[in-house]
């Protein structure tokens, strides 16, 4: 079946079944790979995109379920201002140990950046709490937040 969505502000038609997992689409079928699968059963935070600004397991979102709405991905995230400041503030604290996990996590921080630009430590582990590390990053990952937040506060 034919589905057009939107993904990083660009329109893609795709035919495949209703019930395939937007990941799947995203990675197999549109070729972006930065998203990345991890237990496909919305328990890891691996697969995490935005769905109109919302972090969103795209492991368990049917691409029938996806519609007109506006599909952004790790690879497009840093084009807009909370993505650029959570992934300036991810180099400058070296957060990042084997990267399984890291594209979802940039994605639910920058969308916690962008819906509170002072997040509190209990706002952080509320939002962050569905993202999981096996490498431990965890504590990186806040000061990263942390940091973006302050930066931007300076900036106005
Ligand atoms: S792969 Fe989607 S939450 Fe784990
Ligand atoms: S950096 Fe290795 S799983 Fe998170």
């Amino acid at each position: 079946m034919d589905f057009v969505i939107n993904v990083n502000t660009q329109p893609h038609s795709v035919d495949v079944d209703g019930d395939t997992p937007l990941l799947w689409v995203l990675r197999d079928v549109l070729g972006m790979t930065g998203t990345k699968f991890g237990c496909g059963m919305a328990l890891c935070g691996a697969c995490t995109v935005h769905i109109d600004g919302a972090p969103t397991r795209s492991c368990v979102t049917s691409i029938d379920s996806v519609g007109n709405s506006q599909v952004t991905t790790i690879e497009a995230i840093g084009a807009t201002a909370a993505g650029a400041k959570i992934q300036r503030a991810w180099l400058d604290r070296e957060v990042v140990q084997c990267g399984y996990c890291q594209s979802g996590q940039i994605m639910s921080a920058t969308a916690l950046l962008a819906g509170n630009p002072h997040p509190s430590d209990a706002d952080i582990d509320d939002a962050m709490s569905g993202n999981i590390c096996r490498c431990g990053t965890y504590v990186r990952i806040r000061e990263a937040i942390k940091q973006a937040a302050q930066s931007a506060e300076q900036r106005g």
